[in-house]
Parts: structure tokens; sequence; C-alpha cells
């Protein structure tokens, strides 16, 4: 795991982000208790609802059913009418199972371990943490929708929020800004600056304790992020790369070149490379305009029709298509204008460092 900040960024961001909160905090029922049965039942409610609007539900829940025994002992019915309005019926029917499961395996206490309160219907990641951090101060980091912005914007990251692997990298990044001394407080300031500074589209940036540290602050790019991959426009590109392999002297040689300014590959290595926007036959290669340069100055080429190996790859903005085609000539002769290969023992390839979706495709040759 990378460190993204140094110790004193981290002790002065944790140091502002509690005084702010201390400030700032909304004074909210179910932040002036410790007991676990009622902020967990709390966490539910505000799944999808504003704390306004669920304030009213909390209160009626506790006064229905004040201990966990109390709710354990409820039927259907009873828990579906006092839902009313709450929408998501699941929830609700999931909130009276996870009671009895408390009740009936756990005696009555919600668990304190990771493990035992993952088995709790209808506990994701984010109510596992709340409930751990908030009612007995165990550190980890409860990332909702608010922390996801919040920390998006502060770190600058444009990776999705909305895939497996982007929450992973939030919920570890969160991890590591976590305060461990107060794991319960600090994870409600970072809720709390979500909701009342750090919103959505009008964040008010002058009033916010990362203000000095925060990347989109200094970038400009607040409303920019957090990035959703839902949303993004992906465009396709089709990649067609040569193998070219040149016979000479008992050995195998093939051109490379190095990849110039501008993306993700940048200093990299790779094959001689025609780009398409749209799939595209060997001929249909041939006839781009790239193509009459990317040939210059081989003689005798041959290429093979039928490509050896295919990939598709994943970018946050693209899908690309590779294909890997073969191809052999007589003899090479450089270029003198920029631009040109580098002509190298095929044995040497593997000391040229490349774009992984061209070392997989040339790995399974
Ligand atoms: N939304 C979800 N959990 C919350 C909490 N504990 N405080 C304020 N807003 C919330």
């Amino acid at each position: 795991m990378r460190t993204i900040l140094s110790t004193t960024e981290l002790a002065d961001l944790r140091a502002s982000l509690a005084l702010w909160f201390g400030q700032n905090a909304r004074a909210l029922p179910w932040r002036e208790t410790t007991d676990p049965y009622h902020i967990w039942l709390s966490e539910v409610i505000l799944q999808q609802t504003q704390v306004l609007q669920g304030l009213g539900y909390y209160f009626r829940f506790i006064d229905a059913f004040p201990t966990i025994q109390d709710l354990a002992k409820a039927n259907e019915d009873d828990v579906l009418r006092l839902w009313q309005g709450l929408g998501y019926y699941s929830r609700g029917r999931n909130l009276l199972r996870a009671a009895r499961v408390v009740v009936d395996e756990f005696g009555g206490n919600i668990p304190r371990e990771l493990e035992q309160i993952k088995r709790l219907p209808g506990v994701g990641p984010y109510t596992q943490a709340a409930v751990l951090s908030f009612a007995y101060n165990l550190p980890h980091a409860a990332v909702d929708g608010n922390v996801y912005r919040v920390v998006s914007r502060l770190l600058g990251i444009d990776e999705p929020i909305d895939t497996p692997s982007g929450q992973k990298l939030f919920r570890a990044l969160a991890q590591e800004l976590l305060d461990p001394e107060e794991p319960g407080r600090h994870n409600q300031a970072m809720i709390e600056l979500g909701a009342l500074c750090c919103t959505p589209r009008r964040p008010s940036c002058q009033a916010c304790p990362f203000a000095q540290l925060c990347v989109a602050h200094r970038q400009g790019n607040q409303l920019s992020l957090p990035v959703k991959q839902g949303k993004i426009k992906v465009t396709e590109r089709y990649l067609h790369y040569f193998l070219v392999r040149i016979h000479s002297a008992g050995s195998i040689y093939t051109l490379i070149r190095r990849r110039g300014k501008g993306d993700i590959w940048e200093g990299l290595y790779e094959l001689p490379l025609v780009e398409t926007p749209e799939p595209q036959t060997l001929e249909g290669i041939f006839s781009t305009q790239d193509c009459g340069n990317l040939f210059e100055g081989l003689e005798g080429l041959v290429v093979h029709p039928k490509p050896v190996a295919t990939l598709k790859h994943r970018l946050t903005h693209r899908l690309l298509h590779a294909n890997l085609y073969l191809a052999e000539a007589r003899s090479y002769t450089p270029r003198t204008t920029e631009g040109g290969y580098l002509l190298i023992d095929e044995e040497q390839r593997g000391q040229y460092g490349m774009p992984i979706l061209l070392d997989k495709m040339l790995s399974s040759l």
C-alpha cells in the first residue's frame, strides 16, 4: 500500500478535521449514544434516506422497540408498517432478520468482530465499519457516498467509485486517513464534512479544513470528482500491432519504437502499430495513412493474413481491442528522420518495457 501523505500531514489533517467537526457537527441523536443497537438502527435507516427524514423513523423505531430483544420478537408486518415510506423494504425485513440473529446467536449483543458482524443480513462493509467504530470505537473506516467524495477530491483520485477495484482503493485510502485514536469521531467527521461542506455541486472550499491539502481544490476540478464508471463515456479503439521478423545472418531481428509523449504508455516501447476507430481488416489497415509510413524502409514485407493473438483491455475511458499480426521482411533500412524504429535482436525484446496488453499477446505466442 502506498503512503499517501506524510506523517505530519496525516496528523494535521486528523486534527483539523476534529476541530472542524467540534465546531460544525449537527446534534444528531445517534451521535449522543454508544448503544450499538441504536447506532445500527440509525445507519440502516439512513441508507438512501436524508437525515431529516430519517430522524422521525429513528425515534418511532426506538419507541416501538427500545431494545434489540423487542425488535427480535416483533412480527414482520409491524416492522414493515413502521418502515412505510422509507422504501427498499428488503432493508426493513433484513433489520428484523438481523435482530433475530443477534439475539439467537450472539446473546443479544451486536458483535465487535468483523467476521461476526458480517454475518448479519443487510449489514454491508459501510454499516459494519460504522457500527464497529461509532459504538465500539474500533479502527474501521466507514466509507459512504460522502466519504468517497471527500477522499477522491482530497487526494485527486479519478478512479471510479462504482467498481469493485475502485471501492477497494477508496476503502484502503480512507483506512489510511483514519485517526486510530478516535476512529468513531473521525468517521462521523468525514461523513459530516461530505454532507455539509464537500457537497456534490457547491462545495464550500473556503470553509473546508482540508483546503490547504486538497488536490482537487488546487487543480480546480472539485466538480469532476468523484468519477462514476456508469457515467464515463467509453470510446473503443482498435490497435493493430505488427511483429516484424527480419531474418539476417542466422538471427531474427524485430522492430520496436519508443512511445512519445501524451498518454499512459509514454516512454514504453512497442511494436509497429496502426490505430483505427473501427474494427478493420488487414486490407483496411493497409489503406490507412499511418500504415504507409509504418512500413517505410522494409524490403520484401509479407504479413500473415490472420492475427496471431487478440486481446481486449479495459481502461477508465477506453475499451481497447488489440490484434497482433506476424510479418516477415528481408531487410530494414532505418529512416534518417524522426520516428524511425530500433532494430533489435528478437531475443532481447524482453529487455524493453512494453504495455501489459502487448506483453500479454507476445507471451501467448
Ligand atoms: N448518514 C449516514 N450515516 C450518518 C451519520 N452517522 N451521521 C450523519 N449522516 C449520516
